[in-house]
């Protein structure tokens, strides 16, 4: 079969990194297959270009991940959410970052006109955000700099999303965690730049506010 090589390759550099880490400490996989226990949750771009784990440094069991196309938070989006919530209530990690990159090629194709097909749907987020920006772009002539700032304000509204969530704001009053971080990734230099940090207990714009009701409320409310 065409190309076949290449397919095992993986399987063969899998053998050789598992050798490799169990030659530094033989314990490695055992120790490793106990339990997670990760601080962070990423949420970044599906591009091949953005790996996680590379671009922070990071061994398996540090970051939970979760990657799709221009890392959108997406309020009815399940996939999302249940990573969202397993990460959040059951992991408890202390920091959601939210990582987009320069050169984003769903970004690039939700400034274009072009009818994609079933992707228009999902990329209608990204057009929102520069709707919702319209008036700062339209003044950025240089159509580079207009997308790089696109990329970066998509970021921005997409960590605001995590805080419009029941699960995040329901978190910030149970523990106060986790703190929420909008980063792009600039594959030109290897460079993190930091967009947005928006702390546990910020405060949440009114109509996105919810107020929880403690397990007392509700018992005596059902009781009446
Ligand atoms: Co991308």
């Amino acid at each position: 079969m065409k190309n076949m090589n290449d397919y095992n390759k993986l399987l063969s550099n899998n053998k050789e990194w598992a050798k490799e880490l169990i030659g530094l400490d033989e314990a490695y996989f055992t120790n490793l297959a106990k339990d997670q226990k990760p601080e962070f949750l990423w949420i970044g771009c599906a591009d091949s270009r953005v790996p996680a784990e590379q671009v922070t440094n990071t061994h398996p069991g540090e970051v939970f991940v979760h990657r799709n196309v221009a890392n959108l938070v997406v309020h009815t989006d399940m996939n999302l959410l249940s990573v969202l919530q397993y990460a959040v209530e059951v992991l408890k990690v202390k920091h959601v970052i939210v990582c987009g990159h320069y050169g984003c090629g769903g970004v690039k194709a939700a400034m274009g006109n072009a009818d994609l097909g079933l992707i228009n749907k999902w990329l209608r987020n990204i057009k929102e955000v520069y709707d919702k920006h319209n008036y700062e772009l339209k003044n950025v002539s240089d159509e580079t700099k207009r997308f790089d700032r696109l990329v970066e304000l998509n970021v921005e509204e997409q960590v605001k999303n995590l805080s419009k969530t029941t699960i995040i704001q329901r978190a910030w009053s149970n523990r106060d965690l986790p703190h929420l971080h909008g980063w792009v990734f600039d594959m030109k230099t290897g460079i993190i730049k930091e967009v947005i940090n928006i702390d546990a207990n910020s405060e949440v714009e009114d109509i996105f506010k919810y107020t929880f009701h403690t397990d007392e409320e509700i018992t005596n409310s059902s009781i009446e």
